[in-house]
């Protein structure tokens, strides 16, 4: 069976037993700095687990694209990705245990036709904060699995939370038996020799737990599903990697035939870091030296160095790119659409990444020989952080060549230092945001309904991918940032400055609404400064022109805007430009 196949399925069947099929949010959390990227089909649900109404009821389910970094250096070997997908399904308040343990059940042994002796579970064990869970053991029976297949283990393996602080509970977890023989008389679903595969976990989410390590029951009893399509998939195929499933294989065969030196877990890394990032950029993602843009960065430089290793030309780069839009199109459009900022995205940060290495190398050279000369086998984590900071030279890549030459490096110090960096820039950008909407009087409040039809009117001129990646505004001007791969010509500034002034003249009436982000995204509103997904929002309408998402305020009528003018188009940072303008009374 298909990965598309499965997909379908799933969808199909929670929808017969009463699920709304809800979209998949972005990769990039909305509204939500505290996470890097969506890592499961619940967090963007979290406030309906909290007792929040859901506009489509209390039976959801959907596929969710997923990012998990924690594994990045682990990708290569034959299970790791950091990109998946994870079907989910979820009790908002309604059933619990025993429909949800029905329903999985029967999705695997009759949709999906595993016979059941391949299945085993795992539930929670029970322990000071919760009770051991029976109630669950006993569905599993009723349904049909033998008492010696059901485990049961601690926290540490059935008890589920997203990071420290939030919506928790006991999980109970189904494996898949792959038929390898037994690694000893004791192998169980928990050792890792490979025979077990964990495949679906239904996590109980009746729990609290706070920053002080406290738990409390939650106002209503939820459950939390979720499946990993792409070992579901190599699984049912009966194949030993996801690397060997049809998501992968024109990939891998491509880089087969390209490569002059190859080495199959060089391929793997290359395969899965293309499409994370291709997934990534095409959720408005952007290289870059903090966060979520350095993730993005770690997973395109590490697949150029593994393109070097096996010697692939980083020209093919747009075909790799392209072979992977063409298999993965029908369950990511998305892909199709964004195809070209892609390219952009991966080929600038190619180039930018080739010249840092040449540079680099020859400084780290430079250093290899001082701390030769110093009798040291260490290489300082000030250098490896000089090298870092100043010439962009990977950490990673440091450590790879001093391992070639018998160095090892100072990595505590090293982290030492970038967190201190990171957390320098951070402060850095959330000034850099601050200013303007928290001062308003009139001439502000204007530049903010400017800024909504310059937003608008570069979608309508430039095309959909324009997405605003920052704003800013004083009482002299309005500055903002948006996604679009290059310069932007003179003709396309006027036609920009000419649309917005067409606006003011007609004065437009702006209205403004409430609805929930979900009725404000199906209304075709734009924007993503929400405060958190599914909860109210304001959508500010100008006429007919312009729809977005927006706290406010904003001028009743265009007519006494002034005149527009772009005093200024440039870059940004990789992928965004920016510009500036001004209203001229
Ligand atoms: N949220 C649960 C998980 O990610 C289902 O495993």
């Amino acid at each position: 069976m298909k990965a598309k196949e499965i997909r379908n399925k799933y969808l199909k069947f929670f929808e017969k037993n009463g699920h709304k099929i809800i979209p998949s949010a972005p990769l990039i959390p909305e509204n939500d700095p505290s996470v890097l990227f969506t890592t499961a089909g619940m967090q963007p649900l979290v406030p309906y687990l909290l007792g929040e109404k859901h506009p489509a009821g209390t039976r959801l389910t959907d596929y969710q694209k997923c990012v998990r970094t924690v594994d990045i250096e682990e990708v290569g070997d034959n299970r790791h990705l950091t990109y998946f997908e994870m079907l989910g399904n979820w009790s908002l308040g309604d059933y619990f245990k025993e429909e949800s343990i029905q329903m999985s059940f029967d999705f695997l042994t009759k949709e999906l036709e595993i016979p059941v002796e391949k299945l085993s579970v795992t539930c929670f064990a029970g322990d000071e904060d919760a009770p051991r869970d029976d109630v669950s053991a006993k569905c599993w029976e009723k349904a049909g699995i033998p008492k010696e297949r059901i485990y049961f283990y601690g926290k540490s393996d059935n008890w589920w939370i997203a990071g420290e602080e939030g919506p928790c509970g006991p999980d109970t977890e189904m494996f898949y038996d792959t038929g390898k023989p037994a690694c000893g008389s004791d192998c169980q679903p928990s050792c890792d020799c490979g025979k077990y595969v964990e495949i679906w976990n239904n996590v109980f989410m009746e729990y609290f737990k706070h920053k002080d390590g406290k738990y409390t029951k939650l106002v209503q009893k939820n459950v939390d599903t979720g499946l990993g399509l792409e070992r579901m998939t190599m699984l049912l195929q009966g194949k030993e990697t996801p690397f060997d499933t049809e998501l992968f294989a024109p990939i891998m065969q491509k880089l087969a035939e390209l490569a002059k030196n190859d080495n199959i877990q060089s391929r793997r890394i290359i395969a899965e870091h293309l499409r994370s990032s291709m997934m990534i950029i095409s959720d408005g993602g952007r290289p870059s030296n903090i966060d979520r843009g350095y993730i993005l960065r770690r997973l395109i430089r590490r697949m150029i160095r593994h393109l070097n290793k096996i010697e692939i030309p980083l020209q093919e780069l747009s075909t790799l790119i392209e072979i992977n839009v063409e298999n993965l199109k029908e369950m990511y459009p998305e892909l199709e659409k964004n195809k070209d900022i892609i390219k952009n995205v991966i080929i600038e940060e190619k180039e930018k990444f080739t010249k840092t290495l040449a540079h680099g190398e020859r400084e780290f050279e430079k250093e290899m020989k001082k701390a030769k000369e110093n009798g040291l086998t260490q290489i300082p984590g000030e250098i490896v952080f000089k090298l870092y900071d100043t010439y962009g030279f990977p950490p990673e890549v440091t450590k790879e060549l001093a391992t070639e030459k018998g160095f090892t490096i100072e990595e505590d110090k090293f982290q030492e230092l970038f967190k201190k960096h990171q957390e320098k820039s951070r402060q850095g950008a959330t000034q850099k945001f601050k200013g303007g909407l928290a001062d308003q009087n009139e001439k502000t409040i204007s530049y903010h309904t400017a800024t909504h039809l310059l937003h608008q009117a570069l979608k309508t001129v430039l095309g959909d991918h324009v997405k605003q990646s920052g704003s800013n505004i004083t009482e002299e001007r309005l500055r903002f940032d948006f996604t679009h791969p290059q310069k932007m010509t003179k003709e396309e500034i006027q036609k920009v400055e000419d649309l917005v002034n067409e606006q003011i003249k007609r004065d437009l009436k702006v209205k403004c609404e409430e609805m929930t982000y979900e009725d404000a995204k199906k209304s075709g509103a734009i924007g993503l400064f929400t405060d958190k997904y599914g909860e109210k929002v304001k959508v500010y309408t100008i006429g007919d022109f312009s729809k977005e998402i927006c706290g406010g305020p904003h001028v009743t009528h265009t007519g006494d805007m002034g005149t527009f003018k772009i005093k200024k188009e440039e870059s940004s940072s990789s992928g965004i430009r920016r510009i500036k303008a001004v209203l001229i009374k």
